[in-house]
């Protein structure tokens, strides 16, 4: 017998939505949008600045049942949460609305920019992404929003472009500006695969996760990141600022044997000083782990996660105590290659390299000297590398 579904796998998210869905509107969805979350293994805080990053999708998702509607009308609710949202679908403009319709809407006036005006629609979601924890929810929301749109109007788009489409909702209704990362793994990725993109060329090589000895593993720290998006934006605002007084088009062009050279320029600022430093050699990183990966050397790529993390602890100055706390006890376990913070900071979670027999032992000690610190269990899993948003017919 084939084993059952676990709670968080597509196929139990598909069935909780489809009976919320009957139960709320008194009709069955007409398709099911299908989008992972991402975790990113190295390449972090540089996507701003035209440089290479390696997410994959996760194997956790969100789902979303869509039915379009006679009329104008948005209907969103969630399988986990009483209470739906209610909009007018021509009223699309920015600032509207400050809880998650926000997304749906930003993503709804791309389209109809795109030339892909949407119909009304009741939606109902159920999501296995914790939510803050760094593993880009809301770039999932997103691209499911986009896809069961275009499958509503029976339009298409390129993929890359729909992630554009997705990113600029992000920048505009929720005010966060991030970088392509987020919207082009969750739409982009491939299962068995990291995605390596170039953020200035806009151009990825799906990149093989080739040994199945090791995995991933997600630790969340529990601390939510959203409140620290002013930093991100001083982070982003150093970076650009710093471009300009090197007097190049963005950071990616310095070249790690040109860093100490850049670093001496007076008119850099030390918070300048430090983000270019960070931005330098993550890239310089990121390219070497790919190399390693393709070797097939996983501690070597364990320990440019580590040497990621103490970056980005303290030059980039992006963590916090609990995953620096996170990253150091799992960076001291032997079957454990590498660790550090993923995503944008602040809170969120962590990703490591370990060795797959070891996972469940490695995940209760860090769970453990977590909870002895910080009394509390942190949500951790092992995920392999999953698939592309998708869309299926209900
Ligand atoms: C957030 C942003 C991404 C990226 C990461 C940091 O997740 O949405 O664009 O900048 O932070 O790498």
């Amino acid at each position: 017998m084939a084993p059952a579904p676990s709670a968080d796998s597509a196929a139990a998210l598909q069935d909780r939505v489809r009976r919320q869905f009957e139960v709320l509107y008194g009709r069955s969805p007409a398709l099911f949008a299908i989008a992972p979350g991402r975790v990113n293994v190295i390449g972090e805080h540089v996507d701003y600045n035209g440089g290479w990053v390696l997410p994959a999708a996760l194997d956790r998702c969100l789902v979303m049942a869509v039915a379009p509607r006679d009329d104008e009308r948005v209907r969103l609710a969630t399988a986990d949460f009483e209470g739906g949202l209610e909009f007018d679908g021509r009223d699309l403009a920015p600032g509207r609305a400050t809880d998650w319709s926000r997304y749906v809407r930003g993503v709804m006036s791309g389209l109809a920019h795109a030339g892909h005006p949407l119909p009304g629609f009741d939606a109902c979601i159920a999501s296995s992404i914790p939510v803050g924890g760094g593993l880009s929810s809301s770039a999932a929301l997103e691209a499911a929003t986009a896809l069961a749109g275009l499958a509503l109007t029976g339009a298409t788009m390129d993929r890359f472009a729909l992630a554009k489409l997705c990113q600029r909702a992000e920048h505009d209704y929720a005010g966060v500006p991030c970088g392509i990362m987020d919207q082009a793994a969750v739409l982009c990725c491939e299962e068995g695969h990291l995605l390596l993109l170039d953020c200035e060329t806009e151009t990825f090589v799906q990149t093989p996760l080739p040994n199945a000895e090791w995995s991933l593993l997600i630790v969340n720290s529990g601390v939510s990141h959203e409140l620290a998006s002013g930093e991100y934006a001083r982070r982003r605002a150093a970076c650009e600022q710093a471009a300009r007084r090197l007097r190049v088009p963005s950071l990616r062009h310095i070249e790690p044997a040109a860093l100490d050279e850049a670093l001496a320029l007076p008119a850099l600022t030390e918070e300048m000083r430090r983000c270019v430093r960070h931005v330098v050699t993550e890239n310089q990183r990121t390219r070497q782990c790919v190399d390693a990966l393709q070797r097939g050397d996983f501690l070597a790529a364990g320990r440019l996660l580590n040497a990621s993390h103490a970056s980005l602890r303290d030059d980039y100055q992006v963590s916090c105590e609990e995953l620096d706390f996170i990253a150091a006890t799992a960076q001291a376990e032997a079957a454990v290659a590498g660790c550090r913070m993923t995503g944008g900071g602040f809170g969120g979670s962590c990703v490591a390299l370990v060795r797959r027999t070891d996972a469940p032992d490695v995940m209760r000690r860090i769970g453990d000297a977590f909870q002895a610190r910080y009394g509390r269990q942190p949500v951790a899993f092992v995920t392999s590398t999953g698939r592309g948003a998708h869309v299926i017919n209900a």
